[in-house]
């Protein structure tokens, strides 16, 4: 079959692509070390699992209201208020199969085709194919590790051109960790304000944040940014529900029913059942989230001390997720990297191969001179992994 060339230009998903090669190794007996993957390592607690079962146990399991039970979006609502003190209507949230589903609506609602879009590199890896199947342009700009690989003004004002849609923004950022601060969220902001730009702001990983640090996205900023603003979230990272599938955003209510209108022609609602068990998630207690946080943030400094142990590696101190971006780039020469290869996919294949150990190459998230390391597993493996990799670069 032809397919459709908007198809075509997508690659598969290099982070599964990897955890398929590691779980070969593995299925045959190899001791793999496997920072690949990007889902915490810890159950979805107790007492939502206990509400799942409880939906299913009434006959929670018919068709619900396309965007969302009205249970779940009054939760989300008070996430809102409480965590950001920003007020949203019912009509303003769409709950999703995912936060990749919400994001992929939004897409699909917002551009049309030639539409730029400006996405700061390093990037997760589904920014770009989003835009690209809803015809958009996507403008990666590469940002400096001396700027914790964040957007400057100086960098955002030089991308803009006159069909300059929407910026996204992703803090605590996945795969850098890094978070912006409000008076950077300010600078932006006013640029985004002055040339009438959208803004999205992925705000997955707000939860796994570190060292006392508060949250801020840029539409607390002002009521003219919120106006502007579309919010993504999920119970995925921050309640260990990667698999239940319940994401939500939240914004301006046309971009936000049409988004609806498309996912009542597609998937129609978020599974009944899952609805049920992310509103305990949201309303239930959340001590689970402070001692997984805490957790990440024991293994974040571990594994940076580890990483910046290796000479000639430098490394952004992440602020948050369970990411760390260190930069090889000093060891590319000896691994003689040919002239059409990428040097990260180089290190990863040697890597993987000599000290079976998984991490993704940078070049998928725009940004070649590093690895991303997610340390979404034991303390243990995190300390052998970063031997093993210590010893095998002092073979080069
Ligand atoms: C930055 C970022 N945004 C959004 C998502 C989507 O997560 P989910 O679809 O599980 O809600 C992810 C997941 O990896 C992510 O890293």
């Amino acid at each position: 079959m032809q397919l459709a060339a908007r198809i075509r230009q997508i690659p598969p998903s290099a982070t599964l692509a990897l955890n398929a090669k590691a779980n070969q190794l593995k299925a045959q007996g190899v001791d793999v070390v496997n920072f690949g993957v990007g889902e915490p390592d810890f159950d979805t607690p107790e007492n939502i699992r206990e509400a799942a079962i409880r939906a299913i146990q009434e006959g929670f399991t018919r068709y619900t209201p396309v965007g969302g039970i009205p249970e779940l979006k009054d939760a989300v609502i008070q996430k809102f208020q409480e965590d950001y003190q920003l007020s949203y209507k019912p009509s303003e949230i769409l709950v999703s199969c995912g936060g990749k589903h919400g994001l992929y609506n939004l897409f699909q609602v917002m551009f049309d085709p030639g539409d730029e879009v400006i996405i700061p590199a390093p990037f997760w890896v589904s920014y770009v194919p989003m835009a690209l199947l809803a015809e958009a342009k996507p403008v990666v700009v590469p940002t400096q590790e001396a700027n914790d690989f964040k957007l400057t003004v100086a960098e955002l004002k030089a991308s803009l051109t006159p069909r300059t849609k929407t910026l996204v923004l992703n803090s605590p950022s996945n795969p850098t960790g890094g978070v912006y601060t409000p008076k950077e969220l300010e600078a932006l902001g006013q640029v985004a304000l002055e040339k009438g730009l959208y803004i999205i702001s992925d705000d997955i990983y707000d939860k796994i944040l570190f060292d006392g640090a508060r949250f801020t996205n840029i539409a607390m900023l002002a009521p003219e940014l919120k106006a502007r603003t579309f919010v993504l979230n999920g119970v995925s990272k921050t309640y260990a529900m990667t698999g239940w599938r319940i994401g939500y955003l939240a914004g301006p209510e046309d971009g936000i029913q049409a988004a609806t209108n498309l996912q009542s022609q597609s998937t129609s609602n978020p599974t009944s059942i899952a609805q049920k068990a992310a509103v305990e998630a949201l309303n239930g207690p959340q001590d689970a989230v402070a001692a997984m946080v805490a957790e990440f943030a024991w293994r974040r400094d571990d594994i940076l001390k580890r990483s910046l142990d290796i000479p000639g590696v430098t490394c952004t101190k992440p602020g948050g997720a369970f990411y760390l971006f260190p930069n090889f780039s000093a060891y590319y020469d000896r691994l003689k990297v040919g002239p059409d290869q990428k040097g990260s996919q180089v290190l990863a294949d040697y890597l993987l191969e000599e000290a079976k150990l998984a991490a993704v190459p940078g070049v998928e998230f725009g940004e070649d001179r590093c690895l991303r390391f997610s340390y979404a597993t034991s303390r243990e493996r995190i300390a052998t992994g970063l031997t093993r990799i210590k010893e095998a670069l002092a073979k080069l």
